[in-house]
């Protein structure tokens, strides 16, 4: 199957990440998002992270409008009737996922992939409210997308073959190293990194250290280019707390409850780095 528009449903961190990527590589993007203000605010920030590239000189001028005339903008799911692909990368809630993917599946041409970013949640349970699971696959990329190497792919129970393979060749054009992983849970990278997150906050909440003083333990001692408090700041306290919900619910083991300073701070709308205040506060 030939890949050649695209539409990216969010256009928060993530979305509008793989929006630029996707831009860049010479793909048509539809970057849609709830409100016209929203998407805005996406285009905004790939316009910041393309001029931050032409002052190092890695790209020119030219091409960075180049790359940016390729974006439209959608407030509007109808949008998606022409494209081939829909890579949806909405809020981590299951229910948010299914509702959006109802919708895709009646709007999105027969021969269109409905793939989704989520971080942990099933494909094939999302691949289930649409007449077309065969076509419906995970494609995990990684924060920040235009820097980091790594797209998880996930099967669902019943993406087909043709299918995998068209968006595992996506994401080796987007210059992407693709790694195929099974659905489960946190399916292999938030598996493991979340619940080191969870723990760096309980040490912060039982009083053993510092966010400060956790975060060097972590970057000095194991050589992590980030502390887990840092990094949890980055990806949003809110999709932490999804995430270790759905490992949670997913696993059932104790192992996996979300520690009650992250709920806190989620409902304090301390968010992380987005909303300019979570373990760090930023300008
Ligand atoms: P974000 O909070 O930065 O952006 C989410 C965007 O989705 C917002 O602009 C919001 O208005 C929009 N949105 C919400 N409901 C919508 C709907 N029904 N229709 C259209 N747009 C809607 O979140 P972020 O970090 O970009 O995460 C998005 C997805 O990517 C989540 O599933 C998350 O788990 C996943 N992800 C996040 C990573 C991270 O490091 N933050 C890494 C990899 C995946």
């Amino acid at each position: 199957m030939i890949i050649k528009k695209v539409m990216v449903i969010g256009a928060g961190q993530m979305g509008s990440g793989i929006a630029q990527v996707c831009a860049m590589n010479g793909y048509d993007v539809t970057l849609h998002d709830l409100k016209a203000e929203f998407v805005e605010r996406g285009i905004t920030g790939i316009r910041k992270q393309l001029k931050r590239q032409v002052d190092k000189g890695r790209i020119t001028n030219d091409e960075m409008e180049t790359f940016l005339s390729r974006i439209s903008t959608s407030v509007e799911l109808k949008n998606a009737e022409n494209v081939d692909i829909v890579i949806e990368a909405a809020v981590e809630n299951m229910e948010v996922k299914k509702n959006l993917f109802a919708q895709l599946d009646e709007f999105a041409p027969e021969h269109a992939i409905l793939a989704t970013n989520t971080s942990s949640l099933p494909i094939t349970e999302i691949a289930a409210v649409t007449k077309r699971p065969e076509k419906v696959i995970g494609m995990h990329f990684m924060n920040p997308v235009p820097v980091m190497k790594l797209v998880e792919i996930i099967r669902g129970l019943a993406t087909s073959e043709d299918v995998f393979i068209s968006v595992k060749n996506m994401a080796e054009s987007l210059k992407k190293i693709a790694v195929e992983v099974n659905d489960f849970p946190g399916f292999v990278s938030n598996r493991i990194l979340m619940p080191m997150i969870n723990e760096a906050i309980y040490t912060v909440y039982e009083g053993v250290a510092s966010p400060k003083d956790v975060d060097e333990v972590m970057r000095l001692g194991m050589n992590h280019p980030m502390g887990p408090l840092t990094l949890a700041d980055f990806i949003g306290l809110d999709t932490c707390l999804y995430i270790m919900e759905t490992l949670h619910e997913g696993f059932g083991d104790d192992k996996y409850r979300p520690c009650p300073l992250l709920r806190k701070y989620v409902k304090a709308g301390w968010l992380g780095k987005k909303s300019g205040r979570g373990f760090y506060t930023y300008e």
